[in-house]
């Protein structure tokens, strides 16, 4: 084995990490069943405290999936949400909220949709309800203990995943937004039990989409990692 001091790393892996980004406009081009079952096979290598998996996914695709799309409008338009685990936007810390106000610029000046149009904002974030056109949409259920110590299998697992789907040429974005309609999702896959964290909508980019060109940064390494002894 080569221990020589690496800073790089000169195959796939490097190349896999770099490459994944949330896309936001699909094909409607399907993915093929033998190459989902492959995605989903790999994602459950995953790394999960005790090797519990405490994960459950369900995946949505053809008229389930327009289905789903049309009750999570209704739902939205009916102001019906409900969450699992609850958001409060003072969980971010400022320089946080700094990060997520500049995303924001970008995102939505990629959409031509300006800072202080805030219905036109709604508008786009009511649509991604349709999972960004994506053909399919994977939901990510924890049991029902609510232990926020499940949040670290569940991340490794959703990072698993999108790296799975990134591997096989899948496109992909992760959407919490999702997960405010909990309810719904669970009333139309007929499930009764889980605690919703996200979706994952997937398929192939629409790479003529200007949004599908927005790169974000990334927080220097001092800023997020300290080196101790
Ligand atoms: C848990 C989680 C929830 C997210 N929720 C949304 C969402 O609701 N809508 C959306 O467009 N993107 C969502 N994203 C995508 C992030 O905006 C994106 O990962 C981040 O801006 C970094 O960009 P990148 O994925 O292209 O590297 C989410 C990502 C994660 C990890």
């Amino acid at each position: 084995m080569d221990r020589s001091v690496r800073t790089e790393l000169s195959g796939s892996t490097e190349k896999l990490i770099r490459s994944r980004r949330a896309v936001r406009a699909f094909r409607p081009d399907a993915v093929p069943h033998e190459t989902m079952r492959a995605i989903f096979s790999l994602a459950g290598a995953a790394p999960s405290n005790s090797n519990a998996q405490p994960w459950r996914v369900e995946v949505v695709s053809g008229t389930p999936r327009d289905r789903l799309a049309d009750s999570l409008q209704a739902a939205h338009a009916a102001q019906r949400t409900s969450v699992d685990f609850p958001y409060d936007e003072d969980m971010y810390s400022p320089v946080q909220q700094e990060r997520r106000a500049a995303f924001g610029t970008q995102l939505y000046g990629a959409l031509g949709i300006g800072h202080a149009d805030h219905a036109a904002r709604a508008a786009y974030d009511a649509e991604s309800l349709r999972f960004y056109g994506a053909p399919h949409v994977a939901f990510l259920f924890v049991s029902d203990r609510d232990d926020a110590r499940l949040a670290a299998d569940a991340g490794a697992y959703m990072q698993t995943l999108l790296l799975a789907m990134t591997g096989y040429g899948v496109n992909c974005c992760p959407q919490g937004l999702l997960s405010f309609y909990a309810d719904t999702v669970r009333e139309e896959l007929g499930i009764t039990g889980g605690k919703l964290l996200v979706g994952v909508s997937f398929g192939y980019a629409d790479d003529t989409a200007p949004v599908n060109q927005v790169t974000t940064e990334r927080a220097a390494l001092e800023a997020t990692t300290t080196f101790h002894g």
